[in-house]
């Protein structure tokens, strides 16, 4: 069998992930030595760009699950999508979700010492983004194991959950209401 459709492939990508928030912790690291008192905008800017990666799968992984839920389980084409969903969650959304949590954290802590109304909505917002996350993962393993039952519209609405979130978030940490 395809060592993509195996064990082999879950480990290798796996290990990509480690190593990837590895670099990432590293990086992080040298930022501080090097930067010193700098590193706050450093910090905002390796956040803004977890955030990215972590949204550009949050938004394609549940529309992979709608052309997924039209494809013949045992196809090609629904073997494909396996590989494709399980390779954005483990080698992009996870590492990224920890990435911007991180310096998320840091940030509030370091910038704001967790005060203010904006940022306490914020992180209850991204508790639920991150709930999300959860369930879309969960969603991942059914796929692979071809007991998905729900339908194409069902993966349509929930496509839109992690948008309407997104655009809370930003509002919330740029304008700052309140
Ligand atoms: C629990 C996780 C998170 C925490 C604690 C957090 C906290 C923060 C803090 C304290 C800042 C700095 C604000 C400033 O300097 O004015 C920031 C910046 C930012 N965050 Fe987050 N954040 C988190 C997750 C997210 C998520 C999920 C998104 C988007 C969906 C996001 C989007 C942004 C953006 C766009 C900025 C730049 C804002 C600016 O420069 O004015 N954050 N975050």
């Amino acid at each position: 069998m395809d060592a993509r459709v195996t064990g082999t492939g879950n480990n290798r990508a796996l290990v990509r992930a480690v190593l990837g928030i590895a670099i990432f912790v590293v990086l992080t690291a040298l930022l501080f030595l090097v930067v010193g008192d700098g590193a706050y905008a450093w910090i905002k800017a390796i956040h803004v760009i977890a955030v990215i990666s972590w949204m550009a799968g949050m938004l394609y992984l549940p529309r992979l699950f709608v052309y997924h839920t039209g494809a013949e389980p045992g196809s090609v084409q629904s073997e494909t999508f396996k590989v494709m969903e399980r390779r954005l969650l483990r080698a992009i959304i996870n590492p990224a979700m920890v990435a911007t949590w991180a310096a998320g954290l840091w940030l509030a802590w370091r910038g704001f010492a967790f005060q203010g109304g904006w940022l306490h909505a914020k992180i209850a917002l991204v508790l639920l983004m991150s709930g999300m996350h959860g369930y879309l993962s969960a969603a991942v393993r059914r796929f692979a194991e071809d007991r998905n039952e729900k339908p194409a519209r069902h993966w349509r609405i929930v496509n839109e959950i992690p948008t309407l979130l997104m655009i809370a978030i930003v509002v919330l940490v740029i304008v700052k209401p309140f």
